[in-house]
């Protein structure tokens, strides 16, 4: 069982996905870990994120076991990651990663499920479950914003509201693997939804799949 969760920025669908895997024994990967990553080594190295070259090397060195770094979930590496992924040649070289593990996840799991933009159009599109989440953008941005204060990290809301707004008109609008739902995604609106409920429709819509 493969779920593909996509949907903008702060939209709530990484505590889904983690809350899903939980519930049904699937393996978790955050795609946008990986552009955060790309992202994060391409200013690390003092690189532009939005050249190909810089990038690209980057993409290719990237190493998806180190993850764990606390620095990746900031506002600099979500821009930088969404600058980079705008890039051709940063998602082949990340492709291979996300449909091997969508496949061959540890095998005491049940299924994968993998979060991102183009998860249930480009890298599984042969998911039996798509969720394409969404919810009003001031909503996602006052949630950006309290778990960067929950992290001690002074951002002011108009900021977070604003950088919002850019990434997810760059995801939208690049030419390659642009952020919009699969043609077969169920959509869910979690503006008025609190975990709990979004988790019980996902849930639902899961097992109606099993
Ligand atoms: O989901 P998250 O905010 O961590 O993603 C950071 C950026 O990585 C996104 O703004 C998007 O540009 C990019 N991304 C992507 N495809 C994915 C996951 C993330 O393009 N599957």
């Amino acid at each position: 069982m493969i779920v593909a969760i996509d949907g903008p920025a702060a939209s709530g669908k990484g505590t889904l996905a983690r809350r899903l895997a939980a519930h049904f024994n699937f393996a978790y990967l955050d795609t946008g870990l990986l552009y955060r990553a790309v992202g994060q080594a391409v200013l690390d190295a003092g690189g532009d994120p939005a050249n190909a070259d810089d990038a690209e090397a980057a993409a290719r060195a990237m190493n998806p076991e180190a993850l764990d770094d606390d620095r990746l979930r900031s506002d600099a590496a979500g821009n930088a990651a969404s600058q980079v992924a705008a890039i051709e040649g940063v998602r082949d070289a990340l492709l291979d990663f996300q449909r091997v593990f969508a496949r061959l996840h540890p095998h005491e799991r049940d299924g994968a499920v993998l979060d991102g933009r183009d998860i249930g159009t480009v890298v599984c599109p042969d998911a039996h479950v798509k969720l394409f989440v969404t919810a009003d953008v001031e909503e996602r941005a006052r949630r950006r914003a309290a778990e960067f204060a929950a992290r001690g990290a002074a951002v002011e809301f108009d900021q977070v509201l604003t950088d919002l707004k850019v990434r997810d008109a760059r995801d939208a609008a690049r030419a390659q693997a642009p952020l919009k739902p699969a043609a077969d995604a169920h959509l869910l609106d979690t503006t008025d939804l609190d975990i709990e409920a979004a988790f019980e429709q996902a849930r639902d819509i899961v097992d109606a799949a099993w």
